[in-house]
């Protein structure tokens, strides 16, 4: 069975068969002799696998990197949680990499969301509509495959698209309720741009599927690198098409105000602090997507009508799942 359709709580005690994708191997010396500790991953659970080999070569394993793998693996507990010890293990015949990495496994439902709110505009030829659709004519293909964090939301293969789907969903509901006072096609145009330097901010391992921080992203950020990514695309885009009226230019520095804000605090990387109601929108929007996803991720592996308490982002958090897992 997949590693992600597991609930290894309830096999304690158990001898498994787990499928996954092995992105990651330690070789570790104890007083019983050497081991291995094998990251395996499918879909968006990991776990680490115990395998006891006393004469294990860098070389073999470095070869393992990236395999399909299935293991048959004894479940212990140590400390109220799963201890993981394979006995065996065969190469996966059945899944690929591609069905075992995280993705985002409705996929083909995004793009259609996506197409829907791209096609949205209010004012279809106006500045915000025409700029947003220049932007992803070149780069979607890129961003529709890129994740949108390492750890935090969304962490997969398409994370980055489905992130930036829900957050305008959710920016263009919020803000509906006020729509005399704002303007829609900014909170739109803002929501589908406010992560694009993403694009530049992480690199993805298309074996393992192993996310890391680039040296422009460790050292630049999001926020800075997506207002350089406007700025440079803008330069195109005047070449194309035509210089920007005084209130096309006012709403051009309010796109690049919600990317550099969309974060709502500067001690949670924001460059400044959103100062328009389309950027508060579009930072509440950002926050509750992420929120959706780590309620998910953290009630995933409990029994349903039982309470996860998790300590994140400075503050414990109790995440209850419902009886039917709704
Ligand atoms: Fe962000
Ligand atoms: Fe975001």
């Amino acid at each position: 069975m997949r590693l992600d359709e597991i609930n290894l709580q309830k096999q304690i005690g158990n001898t498994i068969e787990i499928s996954g994708i092995i992105v990651d191997i330690e070789i570790k010396e104890s007083t019983r002799g050497a081991y291995s500790v094998i990251t395996l991953v499918a879909g968006t659970s990991k776990a680490k696998l115990k395998w006891w080999k006393r004469s294990f070569t860098a070389d073999e394993v470095s070869r393992s990197k990236g395999s399909c793998v299935r293991c048959t693996v004894k479940v212990d507990e140590y400390n109220g949680s799963p201890s993981l010890i394979i006995t065996s293990w065969t190469k996966e015949t059945e899944l690929t990499a591609d069905d075992l990495l995280p993705c985002d496994r409705d996929s083909e439902n995004t793009k259609i969301r996506w197409q829907a709110l791209m096609y949205g505009f209010r004012d279809t030829d106006g500045f915000l509509a025409t700029f947003t659709r220049f932007v992803f004519k070149n780069c979607f293909e890129y961003f529709m495959r890129q994740p949108a964090a390492i750890s935090v939301h969304h962490n997969f293969r398409g994370g980055l698209l489905l992130h930036t789907v829900e957050v305008t969903e959710l920016a263009l509901g919020l803000a509906g309720a006020c729509r005399e006072r704002l303007d829609m096609d900014l909170v739109r145009a803002g929501a589908l741009l406010h992560d694009i330097g993403k694009l530049e901010e992480f690199s993805i391992d298309v074996v393992t599927g192993e996310i890391k921080y680039t040296v422009k992203g460790s050292l630049l950020s999001h926020f800075v690198l997506g207002n350089d990514y406007l700025r440079d695309t803008y330069l195109e885009f005047a070449l194309d098409y035509r210089n920007l009226t005084t209130a096309e230019l006012e709403q051009f520095l309010l796109l690049r105000h919600i990317v550099l804000s969309h974060h709502g605090k500067l001690e949670m990387g924001a460059v400044v602090t959103p100062a328009t109601l389309e950027a508060k929108y579009v930072h509440l929007a950002d926050m509750a997507s992420c929120d959706a996803y780590r309620t998910t991720v953290n009630t995933q592996n409990i029994e349903d009508g039982s309470v996860n308490a998790v300590w994140e982002f400075g503050s414990m958090g109790n995440y209850y799942k419902r009886v039917g897992g709704k």
